[in-house]
Order: C-alpha cells, then structure tokens, then sequence
C-alpha cells in the first residue's frame, strides 16, 4: 500500500503569499473558508507508513512537520520518521526546506547530478553536516529503491525521469539563449511504485508540456499528481502580480487548447490531482468557476494534509 501525504500544495510563495494583497489573499488572512491557505509544495509518501520520503523540501517544512503527525519524532530523544528526501529541481521552493533538516540528524538526499551540483556550489547546503547526510546522485530512467541513510530500504521504488521545464530561476542564463541554459536534468518527475503491488503513481510537479515519457506512463498510473500552478498562462500580467507567463517559468497552465485540463481529458488514468498550486490561481478558492471546472474535468485540487491511498 503506497500512502501519499501532501504537506503542501501551493506553489513558490504559497498562499497566502507574503507580499500578495490580491482579493484571494485576504479572503484566506480573513480565516474565509472558500480560501483555505496552502503552504509550499512538498509531498510524503510511504510503502509502510513508518518510514517517509520526502518528495522535495519546502521552506514551509517545519510547519509541515509539526502539522502532520506521521512525520513527528517517535523514539528516543531525537528521531524523525524522514528516511530521505528526493529533490525534483533546485527550485527555492523545493530545496530552502534543507537547511531546516540540519542538527546532525542521518539523512539521505537524492537528486540529479545536475542538482546535487547547485547543493555542492552552494556551502550553505554544508550546514547538513556530510558526517551525517549523504547526497546519493540519481539516473534519468534508472529504477531505485530510496534507502535509509543507514541503507534499510523503504519498499518503494522510483524511476526518475526529464520532463520540459526550466532550469531553476537563480540559475538561469540570458546568455545562453531561449532556454536559460536548461539542461535535461533540471526537472523531473517521478514514478512511485509500491514494491509489493506493483501500483504506482506519478509525481509532476513542474512540467512545461507533455511529453511521451509522461504519456506512455499515464493510463495504468493509479494516480496522477501534476503542475498546477496557472489557470491561465497569463494570468500573473493580468492580475498585475508580475510580468512572466507561464510558458516563461516552466509550467504549462490549466485553460485553453493547449492546457493541462485538455491534454489530460481522454487519460485513463483513475485519479488526477493538482499541486503546485501559484497564489493568482483561483482554483485555490472552492467558491470559483475554475474550481468547478476542474472538478468537472475530472481533476481534484490538493489541499494541505489530503491524504491519498493507493
Ligand atoms: C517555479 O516553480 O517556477 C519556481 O519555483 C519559481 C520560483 O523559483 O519562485
Ligand atoms: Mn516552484
């Protein structure tokens, strides 16, 4: 049995945002329930529901942690029932939530090459003593089970793979042309599969467009967690919080011919989720004409502490 744990279901920011002042963002500092705040995307998920990996670390993981009792120490006086943590990109929002694990606690972190590179340039990331942390490089469609920093294994296992996206934000080139000098490792997703069952889920949490890898995965997937963070691609110029689409940041939106609620309308897939969800879009708001609309389509937003069993 695989259970799957959204710890946060908003995009970078979060909702609310700190600085965000749009009408969505006082409905949910007005407690208004149509506005339930989300905090920064990160899931968990676990074959045995005692030992968790960490799908990315969000700077909201404390608050997380403390939120969700399974994550909670059980043993001893220091203990935490975090086996590792496995990083899709360097994006902020996916990698802050590191520093927050430090304390000379045994961890695993797994990434790309590319990625561990953004940890190893940066000696910040050094405050997760290498004593006690070990960073384990991981392969483009290479199966593997995540492991314990003491090597217990975890009963999952993972088969990373590239989807089009875009090389982290603070990293991006001008010179380097239309791309910012995106490489294939910069954003990835991840098939989850429950060793025992074979049943699997897939876990997108930036995805620029569809991609055959992403497909050919889709209709025997048990579950489908995918980007989520525009309705509509310029919706961030229009709202006046910002100049870039979506196509700019990496993310395919919602709406429209070539959105995400189109692409995936004929999919067999048996459950479909948003996560990574920006604070512009109202799917964030239950009380919306998009929320109905995705729910029509099919599709469910993630909320924070949704609970999913596969
Ligand atoms: C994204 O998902 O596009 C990034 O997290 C944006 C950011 O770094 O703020
Ligand atoms: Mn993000």
């Amino acid at each position: 049995m695989l259970r799957v744990l959204v710890l946060g279901a908003a995009a970078g920011g979060g909702f609310p945002q700190w600085n965000s002042n749009n009408e969505a963002s006082q409905r949910a500092r007005r407690g208004d329930p149509a506005a339930r705040p989300s905090s920064q995307s990160s899931v968990a998920v676990s074959a045995d529901g005692e030992n968790w990996v960490m799908l990315n670390a969000s700077p909201d993981i404390r608050q997380q942690i403390n939120d969700n009792h399974q994550l909670h120490p059980k043993i001893g006086v220091r203990h935490s029932p975090i086996a590792c943590v496995l990083l899709t990109n360097g994006d902020v929002d996916h990698v802050a939530g590191l520093l927050t694990l430090r304390e000379r606690y045994p961890l695993a972190i797994y990434a790309t090459g590319r990625v561990l590179e953004v940890l190893r340039a940066n000696s910040i990331f050094n405050v997760l003593n290498p004593e006690f942390v070990e960073r384990r490089s991981i392969t483009l469609d290479e199966g593997f089970e995540p492991r314990t920093k003491d090597g217990t294994g975890t009963g999952l296992r993972i088969v990373p793979f590239a989807v089009p996206g875009k090389v982290a934000l603070y990293l991006e080139d001008d010179a380097a042309g239309d791309n910012f000098g995106t490489v294939e490792e910069d954003t990835i997703a991840l098939r989850i599969e429950d060793t025992k069952s074979g049943d699997y889920f897939l876990y997108v949490p930036a995805c620029a467009k569809l991609s055959s890898g992403l497909t050919s995965q889709l209709d025997e997937a048990s579950l489908l967690m995918f980007d989520g963070t525009l309705w509509q691609d310029d919706e961030m110029p229009v709202q006046g919080a910002g100049s870039k689409t979506g196509r700019r940041m990496g993310h395919m939106s919602l709406s429209g011919p070539d959105g995400t609620l189109a692409a995936f309308a004929d999919s067999k897939v048996k459950r479909k989720v948003f996560i990574h969800i920006n604070n512009t879009n109202p799917i964030l708001l239950s009380d919306s004409p998009e929320r109905a609309a995705v729910e029509d389509a099919g599709w469910q937003v993630a909320y924070d502490g949704m609970e999913i069993t596969i």
